[in-house]
């Protein structure tokens, strides 16, 4: 296995297919999600300022071919906060939501069987070198500013700066949402520049979206993934904001802020 150093594709590694270059992804979210459940997973190297075994894999089916991240269940850290095991369905439920709500804030993931058993995939999404992160996550972008109340729905307890990965053409993906769903109010994020602020009309848009589909498809997905009372927190998070029609102010009996926050 190799090592990349910046946890990002090692450079020239162009899906591991000399002369091939680098594979297109699929351009819609149900042939992501198909080439990434049925596909045939290469792990190519492990990500190495990952908490968890991350692994960077190239993916192949039917003549489409993408890279991926792969994190397997048995390669979970213990957290004293989250039940064991239960990381890569919170990555595949922070994924619905994001749907529901229509911004496309998590890369197309799934669960399925790997090389080194269940775990979670997801697209790879190949960050723009030239954006700096640091300045994105202070700025008023508006993806970003989406992903924060995205966060918020799902009560995002890692938000860091390099979970932000923008791919150039100005919209914002997220990733690493394995500490997401708890019961209580743990929000963690670098992205607080909107707390108490109101919401736009989008927001409260993708809300009111994401609150009618708890009650139908989407309820129907998160019952597989999470417990019954952490479907029930969603909602009320997503009513709560409904109500109040603001941004999140930062929990007070909980660091707010990840540590380190990149
Ligand atoms: N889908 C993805 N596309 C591109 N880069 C990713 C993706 N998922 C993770 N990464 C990169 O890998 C790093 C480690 O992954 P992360 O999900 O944060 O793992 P961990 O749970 O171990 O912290 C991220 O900070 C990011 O740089
Ligand atoms: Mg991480």
């Amino acid at each position: 296995m190799t090592q990349s150093s910046r946890g990002r594709a090692p450079a020239g590694d162009a899906g591991g297919r000399a002369g091939a270059g680098r594979p297109v992804p699929p351009r819609d979210a149900d042939a992501a999600e198909r080439l990434l459940s049925a596909g045939r997973i290469a792990v190519e190297g492990r990500l190495v300022q990952a908490s968890n075994a991350t692994l960077y894999c190239s993916i192949e089916h039917d003549g489409a071919t993408a890279n991926c991240v792969y994190k397997p269940v048995a390669g979970e850290r213990p957290l004293w906060d989250f039940p064991d095991g239960t990381l890569a369905e919170r990555e595949v439920a922070a994924y619905e939501v994001s749907k529901a709500m229509g911004w496309n804030t998590v890369p197309p993931t799934v669960h399925r069987d790997g090389p080194y058993g269940p775990g979670m995939v997801q697209l790879w999404v190949e960050p723009d070198p030239d954006i700096d992160l640091v300045a994105l996550s202070r700025s008023d972008d508006e993806a970003v500013r989406r992903m924060a109340v995205f966060d918020a729905v799902v009560n995002n307890a890692d938000r860091k700066i390099g979970h932000l990965l923008p791919p150039g053409d100005g919209h914002v993906y997220g990733c690493d949402h394995g500490v997401c769903f708890s019961t209580e109010y743990k929000l963690r994020t670098v992205l607080w520049q909107w707390r108490g602020k109101p919401l736009t009309a989008e927001a409260v848009d993708a809300l009111g979206r994401v609150h009618a589909e708890l009650r139908g498809a989407l309820g129907a997905r998160l019952a597989e993934l999470l417990t019954a009372e952490e479907v029930d927190a969603t909602r009320r998070r997503v009513e709560l904001m409904l109500k109040h029609r603001i941004h999140p102010y930062p929990p007070e009996d909980w660091p707010a802020i990840p540590w380190p926050p990149l």
